[in-house]
């Protein structure tokens, strides 16, 4: 204790000055931890499928007409069973997991009044929920204003990987 006292002295830092200063240490050190945490939590936001704004996150990758998608990433994870959905917005498609083999791509905007984020899928059908219209899980019109099937898209797949050429 007297050491420190005289170091503080020598400093020409009184006692309550130096705790404050370390006390700011610790607080900066202690939100330096938490600003830490934050950019981990946005850094995962980034790699999910519906934030990706490139084109290109590892899982998804667009080129013109063209949608890739790589099953074995984990954001993709629900289109490997059946009965699995997704919409992946930047890539403007539905992909459905039929039967655990089968994959079918459509387009996300409903052919009513484009709607195309309120989409759902059960008992396999999609249903548009702007006003209710209903398809197949394979696109054919089933009830509602829409009147017409959704436009399906072409798809290839090899392993786990899928593309779907729009
Ligand atoms: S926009 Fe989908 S039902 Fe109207």
């Amino acid at each position: 204790m007297n050491t420190l006292t005289e170091k503080e002295t020598r400093n020409g830092m009184d006692r309550k000055e130096f705790l404050r200063t370390a006390g700011s240490t610790a607080l900066f050190a202690f939100l330096g931890i938490s600003l830490a945490s934050c950019d981990v939590t946005s850094s995962n936001d980034e790699e999910l499928p519906e934030n990706g704004n490139n084109g290109d996150n590892g899982a998804i990758t667009i080129d013109g007409n063209t949608v890739r998608l790589n099953l074995d990433d984990d954001s993709l994870s629900p289109l490997r069973q059946a009965g699995g959905w997704m919409v992946l917005s930047q890539a403007s498609v539905i992909v459905v997991n039929i039967d655990g083999d089968l994959i079918r791509a459509f387009t996300d905007v409903c052919p009513h009044a484009s709607c195309r984020n309120n989409w759902q899928y059960q008992n396999q059908r999609f249903i548009c929920t702007c006003h209710n219209s209903v398809f197949e899980n394979d696109g054919s019109f089933v009830s509602g204003p829409a009147g017409r099937d959704l436009p399906e898209f072409a798809v290839q797949r090899q392993g786990n990987i899928v593309t779907v050429t729009k």
